[in-house]
């Protein structure tokens, strides 16, 4: 048997990804995106202001474009917006994560930087998840622990079942380090837990620090929790969370928490709850907070279950991240808008003020590129509703509405490029969120690179969604009912 050295196997995927990186098809390539140079990835893992710099890592499958055996795959960056990549931080190879090096967060620590994360086994059948620690001196090179696992069985207890005990996020309060970790009850309902350490390899375990209803989905994935604006915030990634109304129709969800954290008997009390982007494509979210106080969120913009034509049609890569969005908390409510980095890389090309609408199609032909941010001004005191088209092709288009009525945006890709399909019980062609105007205005933020938008409304509710279009669309495209004015479109692109 050729046995691989755990050296060998790191060794090795950095060597596939620089011999096939050229390889991969650039059509939906994105243009201010992170994306791996090569492969698949999912969440973001270990995101973290190190020394000046940003670290994201993520989960990562250099050899396929599909899930796989789980690395760490590993890109820094000044801004959060140009990304240099570096080499793959962890492979799955040690005897306590073979079959996958799962989800987990970064902390420095005297000047190094630690990785927590979740090894993954799988024996005859059964499935060990358990966490373990990472160390680099230059951020880059990492070695694991020699006490590997860190928080196994013995400490699970039976707080949890070891076959779901993953994706440790850990914080440091006072001199004290935390890690919230996923589980799950065993009426199968989302259950996060909290341990602690002086020093990052002995842990103990604290509480339970919330449980999940039935209608809060079978398994939460991917837990952060910090303290915002005087509130404290519990982010988790719900698998099959029932819809409620507009809510939930993903067949895995992201939610935030607002309550307050018991630091006395490590409890969360829950003041509300809501989804955190109302789209298609947002997941496993995990915040950092950087030098300026910043609390920075970062997703997966893609989600599990779903075709992905990139690796459908043989182009060798699968999944992004979202843009970095800056986190508030108002109103009892998760707020996030893009970082001012991404605004001070806004090329603007031009603006149009006071473009009235009334009935018919307005067209705006070359408008939209493979990277186009959009800023659009609607007033509705004189129109009902309007429907925007965007990356408007000969035969489709990618269909943003508002009733005023009902204070409706709708998202729609339907019959616009590849069919997206997914889980059976999933709606995919349109999402829609509740956003009241202001002063009768809706402010449209659109940022569309290659194969993505995220759109920020009244400064509120976020849509994230891919999509691959088959033609090119550039128009953009307006309809409404009575007299929409537009107040001010201004078109841009990111640089
Ligand atoms: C979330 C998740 C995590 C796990 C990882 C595996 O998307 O399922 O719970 O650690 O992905 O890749």
């Amino acid at each position: 048997m050729n046995l691989t050295t755990a050296e060998d196997l790191l060794q090795e995927a950095n060597r596939y990804v620089e011999k096939n990186k050229a390889g991969v098809n650039p059509r939906y390539r994105h243009q201010f995106h992170l994306m791996a140079p090569i492969g698949w990835i999912n969440d973001p893992n270990g995101v973290v202001y190190y020394k000046g710099e940003y670290h994201v890592f993520y989960q990562h499958n250099p050899f396929d474009s599909a899930w796989g055996p789980m690395f760490w795959g590993h890109a820094k960056s000044k801004d959060l917006i140009h990304w240099q990549e570096l080499p793959i931080a962890l492979a799955p190879d040690q005897w306590y994560d073979l079959d996958g090096c799962f989800s987990g967060s970064a902390i420095e620590k005297d000047g190094k930087l630690y990785l927590l994360y979740t090894g993954h086994r799988v024996i005859d059948g059964q499935t060990y998840q358990r966490q373990c620690l990472a160390v680099s001196d230059d951020g880059i090179h990492f070695s694991k622990s020699a006490h590997n696992p860190v928080i196994a069985e013995e400490l699970l207890g039976q707080h949890g079942e070891i076959k779901d005990f993953r994706d440790p996020k850990i914080f440091q309060k006072g001199n004290k380090y935390y890690t919230v970790v996923a589980s799950k009850t065993p009426q199968e309902t989302g259950r996060i837990l909290l341990f602690s350490s002086d020093n990052l390899t002995d842990w103990q375990f604290v509480s339970v620090v919330l449980e999940g209803t039935p209608e809060q989905g079978i398994m939460w994935e991917c837990p952060d929790l910090f303290h915002l604006d005087g509130s404290d915030v519990l982010i988790i990634s719900p698998i099959q969370m029932p819809q409620a109304g507009l809510e939930y129709h993903n067949i895995s969800s992201t939610v935030a928490f607002i309550g307050e954290m018991d630091w006395q008997t490590g409890k969360f009390q829950t003041e509300n709850y809501h989804e955190i982007d109302r789209g298609f494509d947002f997941y496993a979210p995990q915040t950092l907070e950087d030098d300026k106080k910043r609390r920075i969120m970062i997703a997966w913009m893609q989600l599990w279950d779903r075709a992905i034509p990139s690796h459908d049609l043989g182009h060798g890569w699968s999944g992004a991240m979202t843009l970095p969005r800056e986190l508030k908390v108002k109103n009892q409510r998760l707020i996030q808008k893009p970082i001012s980095e991404v605004y001070a890389n806004i090329e603007y090309l031009y603006g149009v003020e006071n473009l009235v609408v009334a009935g018919e199609s307005l067209r705006l032909k070359k408008v939209m590129g493979d990277n186009t941010y959009l800023q659009l001004v609607c007033d509705l005191s004189a129109s009902q509703s309007f429907v925007l088209e965007l990356a408007k092709n000969q035969e489709s288009a990618i269909r943003l509405s508002y009733d005023k009525g009902s204070e409706i945006l709708t998202l729609s890709r339907e019959n616009f490029g590849y069919a997206l399909l997914g889980a059976e019980k999933e709606p995919l062609v349109s999402r829609s969120v509740q956003v009241p105007l202001i002063n009768q205005c809706l402010t449209l933020e659109i940022f569309r690179d290659t194969a993505s938008l995220e759109i920020f409304a009244n400064a509120l509710e976020t849509l994230t969604m891919t999509f691959y279009e088959k033609t090119a669309g550039q128009e953009m495209a307006f309809e409404a009912e009575g007299q929409l004015t537009i107040q001010s479109l201004e078109i841009g692109r990111v640089i």
